[in-house]
């Protein structure tokens, strides 16, 4: 069989604390090809790339590897690793048949002899605080048969669905009557923190940048949906707070206009903190007395902690989606050739909804 063209988006240069440069630090390759009907040793399957998930979390991974932070670093010289959608097209692995759908870590290529072995990072020699991303291996997923469109399995029902459940079920401690404030309210975690707050009769105060967004999160249910670019999150905060809960997915100066707008005993739930990513480590952000002052319980957390909590949301949550309870929404870019464009959306403002990468055409519907 002739090869099969195989690109994909290679991780080319370690970054320094800045920006990431497309054609530098990430590049599009298209040379590398692929023989569909290459032997396949026992326990190996080979699988076509559907759908990529860019993440914030990716970023933290393109770092020189002697920082030690919570994930394992990526490999130079390989391409991207990320959550993606993909199909087995053939497997002598037992109980995995070709045809099944799966969801997990995999390269940034079109198709993948797995289980990936060239970008792996040896977990070895890491403090314990920093967790072994390339143990997130798919796993069989259901196809939804048009209960929902493929493209949520990179949103709600992903990684950003997950962690906002997780953080809201085990760290957040809600009420019904309280007011929360969400940042970054109509990214793929916020705009499920809306709704499970919503369903749970807090008032919610949330945020973005662009009126587009503000309108997204009013349509969520959102009571007092703002954009940050506009208006200060001091002086709403001011206004429509005290809040009892923070649900920070951003960091920087809105965690300290949020701790500065808490109530007495209010618990702040550090989800993330995109904002900081692109900047030198010692320019980071700090406050924070005022934690101590104001007797506020701090806690981060990664949605990896509670696989516990998963076989609950992974109950719950479609269900919910396919009756039309849930909303979400996904900003597709076509094609691997997009794929670092659809990367650097998450930190440039360009991305309108959570980004996903349509390698497949029949995947991409999204409705
Ligand atoms: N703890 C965990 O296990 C876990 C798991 C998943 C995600 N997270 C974190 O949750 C947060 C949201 O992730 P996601 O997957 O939902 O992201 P997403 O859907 O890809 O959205 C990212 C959004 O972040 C906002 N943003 C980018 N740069 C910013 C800046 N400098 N200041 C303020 N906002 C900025 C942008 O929204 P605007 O245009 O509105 O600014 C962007 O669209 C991230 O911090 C991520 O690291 C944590």
């Amino acid at each position: 069989m002739a090869p099969e063209p195989n690109p994909r988006v290679l991780y080319a240069k370690i970054p320094s604390s800045q920006h990431l440069i497309p054609g530098e630090h990430l590049v599009y390759d298209p040379a590398p090809t692929i023989d569909l009907e290459c032997p396949l040793a026992k326990g190996q399957f080979l699988t076509k790339t559907l759908l990529l998930s860019p993440e914030p979390y990716m970023r933290e991974r393109l770092r020189d590897p002697a920082i030690n932070t919570y994930s394992t670093p990526m490999k130079v010289g390989q391409p991207l690793v990320g959550m993606a959608l993909v199909i087995v097209l053939r497997s002598e692995k037992e109980g995995l048949r070709a045809g099944e759908y799966m969801v997990g870590f995999t390269p940034w290529e079109a198709y993948t002899v797995q289980p990936y072995v060239d970008a792996r990072v040896e977990y070895k020699d890491f403090p314990s605080y920093t967790f072994d991303m390339d143990s997130l291996i798919l796993k069989p997923v259901q196809d939804p048969q048009g209960a929902f469109p493929w493209p949520r399995f990179c949103s709600c029902l992903g990684v950003p669905g997950m962690a906002a459940y997780v953080g809201i079920e085990k760290i957040a401690d809600v009420k019904p009557g309280q007011t929360i404030y969400v940042s970054s309210g109509a990214s793929g975690v916020g705009s499920m923190v809306i709704q499970f707050c919503k369903q749970k009769g807090l008032k919610v105060i949330a945020s973005a940048s662009t009126d587009e967004k503000v309108k997204f999160m009013k349509s969520l249910g959102a009571d007092v949906p703002f954009n940050y670019k506009t208006t200060p999150v001091a002086e709403v905060l001011a206004r429509e707070g005290p809040i009892d809960r923070y649900f920070d997915n951003v960091g920087g100066e809105q965690f300290e206009a949020a701790v500065n707008n808490m109530s007495l005993n209010g618990v702040v739930v550090i989800c993330g903190a995109i904002s900081e990513l692109n900047i030198p480590r010692e320019q980071r952000y700090g406050n924070i007395s005022t934690l101590f002052h104001r007797r506020i319980r701090v806690q981060g957390f990664l949605v990896t902690d509670s696989p516990d909590l998963l076989g609950r949301f992974f109950q719950e949550i479609p269900v919910l989606l396919a009756q039309g309870k849930l909303k979400s929404e996904e900003h597709l870019f076509w094609g691997m050739e997009n794929g670092i464009a659809a990367f650097l959306s998450l930190f440039d403002g360009t991305a309108q909804a959570k980004p996903v990468v349509v390698l497949d055409p029949k995947y991409g519907a999204s409705a």
